[in-house]
C-alpha cells in the first residue's frame, strides 16, 4: 500500500462521523456488504444514518449495475450493522486501494466481523440458479494483490495468515442456521476473476479443474484486506447462472444476473437474521 493509505482511511472516517449526530455516536461491532442484485439483504436495517458515497472523503464512487453507493448505519436485529450498499469492483477502472479502503474504513468505524456477499455463477454442475453458497475458500485468478508495497503495521502484518480466512466457525454457525431453518446452503469454493467480460466457456472448464465451485468478479481483494486488518470474514454467493463451461451452457447476461440474484439472496437475509438472533455472528 501506498505510504499515506492510513491517512485516507482516517479522512473518511472522519468525514462519516461527521456527517451526523448519530454517526458520530455510533459504534458497530459488524459489516455486510451487499453485492450485486444483493441489495434487499439490508433492508431489515432500521436506518440510524444513510451516506451517500460521494459526502465520504475520498470514497470511490459505485459505477457497477444495480449499486446503490450509500453505507447504511443502523441496528439489525438489535446489533450495531454498519452496510455497504453498492461496492466497487476492478472491472470498473478502480485500483486495488480503491477496492479495498471500505474494509479499513470498516473496521476503523469499529466492526470486528465482515460479512461479504456476492452474485456470482455455478462452476459446479450440482449447484442451481438460486441456490445460497456459503463461501469455503477462494481461490483469486484476479491476479492482483492490494497489499503490494510498502506495509503500514498500523494496519496489519506484512504477512496476512489466508489458511482460515472465512472463518471456520461462523461458516459453522451459518450451517447451524441454515439447517435449524430448513434453507439449503451449499460450502464452496469461490473463484474469482478480473472481467468485466464472462468467462470463455474453456476459462471456466479451469476454473472447475483448478478447484472452484463458483466464479465471480469481486470479493477476494476486499477479503484479503479484512485479513489483514484482523477482522473475521464470513462470506455467500447466491447463484445467478449456470457457468460450467459444458454443452449446457447457455449465453450470460447481466439481466439474467440481476433477475436471479434475489432467490439465492432471499436465503442469504434469513442465515443471517437467524445467526444474529442466535448470537452467534
Ligand atoms: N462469471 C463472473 N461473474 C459473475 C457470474 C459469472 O458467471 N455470474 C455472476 N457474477
Amino acid at each position: 500500500m501506498r505510504p499515506g493509505f492510513q491517512d485516507r482511511v482516517m479522512a473518511a472516517v472522519a468525514s462519516i462521523r461527521d456527517s451526523s449526530d448519530f454517526a458520530h455516536r455510533f459504534s458497530p461491532s459488524l459489516a455486510l456488504v451487499a453485492g450485486t442484485g444483493l441489495g434487499p439483504i439490508l433492508d431489515d436495517i432500521a436506518v440510524g444514518a444513510r451516506i451517500s458515497y460521494a459526502e465520504i472523503a475520498g470514497f470511490p464512487r459505485s459505477t457497477a449495475p444495480s449499486h446503490k453507493g450509500e453505507l447504511i448505519l443502523g441496528q439489525l436485529n438489535e446489533r450495531a450493522v454498519v452496510a455497504q450498499s453498492g461496492r466497487f469492483h476492478l472491472y470498473e477502472g478502480w485500483s486495488d486501494e480503491d477496492i479495498v479502503l471500505p474494509v479499513y474504513i470498516l473496521r476503523a468505524l469499529g466492526a470486528a466481523r465482515l460479512v461479504v456477499t456476492n452474485a456470482a455463477g455455478a462452476l459446479n454442475s450440482d449447484y442451481r440458479v438460486g441456490d445460497a453458497v456459503l463461501i469455503a475458500d477462494h481461490l483469486n485468478f484476479i491476479n492482483r494483490h492490494p497489499l503490494k508495497g510498502p506495509n503500514d503495521d498500523r494496519l496489519g502484518v506484512r504477512f496476512p495468515d489466508m489458511s482460515n480466512v472465512y472463518d471456520r466457525g461462523l461458516r459453522q454457525a451459518a450451517r447451524q442456521a441454515a439447517e435449524t431453518l430448513g434453507t439449503p446452503l451449499h460450502e464452496g469454493i469461490y473463484a474469482a476473476v478480473h472481467g468485466p467480460e464472462f468467462e470463455t466457456s474453456a476459462e471456466r472448464r479451469f476454473l472447475r479443474l483448478a478447484g472452484g465451485d463458483l466464479v465471480g468478479m469481486s470479493t477476494v481483494l476486499e477479503v484479503i484486506a479484512a485479513a489483514h486488518c484482523g477482522m473475521a470474514t464470513l462470506g455467500f454467493s447466491a447463484v445467478t447462472n449456470v457457468a460450467t463451461g459444458g454443452p449446457e451452457q447457455q449465453p450470460d447476461t447481466l439481466e439474467e444476473v440481476l433477475a436471479n440474484a434475489g432467490q439465492g439472496g432471499e436465503r442469504i437475509r434469513r442465515i443471517l437474521l437467524h445467526m444474529i438472533t442466535a448470537g452467534s455472528l
